[in-house]
């Protein structure tokens, strides 16, 4: 693997300010880097295109009823979410180094904890991230080997925890690590090049698919058909804010990560559009899969009554409902589902990985395998307890990568010298007016509404935790 490593950004110095001798290791060693810019922006996608896109979008559009959900959620993608990468574009590519080190590099020893941050964010949601992925290679084989089973409900009780889950957990983690063994690469950007495009063409075959079902229409009417009193509500916009920090792969290091290998020629703004872009893409075409699907079966009702597991249950069984066609497109999805979340899990076990590279000089096998077991074996737990994986979920999404994110923007608006410079590197001239127009959103827009989404979020928390703690 050390055979192709070569130093990304032509071994200019890094445009920001902090301890002068580590920024001269920086710049000297050799770090691994992205063979083309399409293999970074693939790979970015990749980490970004997931369960958020495919599950989470869906089920929590379905809880808050729909367009206005989707309208909110366009909205923070463009005010929080493309600022936010940027962001950490900037972090990542002008240090080059993954998120401990930037931090530190820039803003001195005070700021690494903020690095460790991302790092257990990275570790905890990969912990049950693996778990639902787990479900999704059941589901695949299930419907390759015998068919969508006739009892849904019961079928996702027997697979979603204890042993069985924790198996599939295993054998996606086992998958992951190999990956990202790999490296920057032969490992993940190989991965990513040949899955991304795969995913897109089935999820467009899908839609495509899903508008000749009769009945249809009531599912594109719910999903497309905005309730204007949703749209002002608080809660809808922290949920919408919150999905697209998730959907992203905001507020824990993982852009940053992605972008310390990218060179110093490519536009930053230009490749926060193009993912941010790509994302929201593939989760409104799943959502003209999913709705469409659960309408025309009339299965809305246990959609509506969202939980984890109601996309697990209710999809299934409208596949089997389908016959043999069913079969084929269940089969397909499950199947796209599986390569985003492959492509995120690679990306979220990078940022621990990278960190045991930059920090402590670990090969990159060695950390891979070693944060792998880690991973694994915290992810038995949620595993092991559906209402775990929930809680794990809402604490990292509602309050880790919030602060990560509130963090990440504070830090670049007000502490980075010259941030405006690093984004500009690579990017179109006409674009440096907008830049200061970037860096307040950063500075002020982005920590009032990242607030808001922290403290509105923290019942919702809150009743997660009392799910796990209260024996529910
Ligand atoms: N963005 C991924 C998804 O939508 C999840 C993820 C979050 C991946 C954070 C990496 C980092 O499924």
């Amino acid at each position: 693997m050390t055979g192709d490593l070569h130093t990304g950004a032509g071994g200019e110095a890094a445009p920001v300010t902090g301890v002068a001798s580590e920024r001269a290791v920086a710049t000297e060693t050799t770090r691994e880097a992205w063979n083309t810019r399409l293999g970074f922006v693939l790979a970015a996608v990749g980490s970004a295109v997931g369960l958020g896109n495919m599950w989470r979008f869906s089920y929590i559009t379905a809880e808050k009823g729909g367009a206005a959900f989707v309208i909110l959620y366009i909205l923070m993608t463009l005010v929080v979410g493309i600022p936010i990468m940027m962001a950490e574009f900037a972090l990542g590519r002008g240090t080059r180094r993954s998120s401990i080190g930037a931090l530190r590099l820039t803003g001195g020893p005070r700021w690494a904890p903020l690095g460790y941050l991302f790092i257990a964010a990275g570790i905890l949601i990969l912990s049950f991230y693996s778990v639902i992925a787990g479900w999704v290679m059941r589901y695949a084989l299930r419907g390759i080997a015998s068919g969508f089973p006739t009892e849904a409900a019961e079928y996702f009780d027997q697979i979603a925890s204890g042993a069985p889950a924790m198996g599939f957990h295993l054998v996606f983690m086992i998958v992951t690590i190999g990956i990202v063994m790999g490296g920057v690469q032969k490992g993940i950007e190989r991965a990513s090049v040949i899955m991304m495009p795969a995913l897109f063409l089935i999820v467009v075959g899908l839609a495509v698919w899903a508008s000749t079902l009769a009945g249809s229409g009531a599912g594109y009417r719910f999903y497309l058909t905005p309730n204007f009193e949703a749209l002002l509500s608080l809660d809808t916009l922290a949920a919408a804010a919150s999905q697209a920090f998730f959907s992203l792969s905001l507020g824990m290091g993982c852009m940053l990560t992605f972008s310390s290998y990218l060179s110093r020629q490519e536009s930053l703004p230009r490749e926060a559009t193009v993912i941010s872009f790509a994302d929201f893409s593939v989760a409104f075409i799943s959502g003209l899969v999913v709705f469409p699907v659960i309408f025309a079966l009339g299965l809305q009702g246990a959609v509506g009554a969202s939980t984890l597991g109601a996309l697990f249950i209710s999809l299934p069984g409208a596949f089997l409902e389908m016959g043999g066609v069913g079969r084929i497109v269940g089969v397909l999805f499950f199947t796209a589902l599986f390569i985003g979340a492959l492509t995120s899990a690679i990306s979220l076990l990078e940022v621990v990985v990278s960190a045991l590279i930059d920090e402590w000089r670990i090969p990159r096998r060695t950390a891979a395998i070693g944060a792998g077991i880690l991973i694994t074996l915290i992810g038995l737990w949620p595993a092991a307890d559906l209402n775990a994986l929930g809680a794990i979920d809402a604490v990292v999404s509602n309050i880790f990568l919030p602060v990560g994110a509130l963090g990440t923007a504070l830090f670049v608006g007000w502490l980075m010298k010259n941030p405006i410079d690093e984004v500009a590197h690579g990017a179109a001239d006409g674009l440096r007016p907008w830049l200061k127009g970037w860096l307040w959103t950063l500075r002020i827009v982005v920590p009032i509404l990242l607030v808001l989404v922290l403290s509105s979020s923290l019942p919702a928390t809150r009743e997660a935790l009392a799910g796990l703690f209260g024996g529910g």
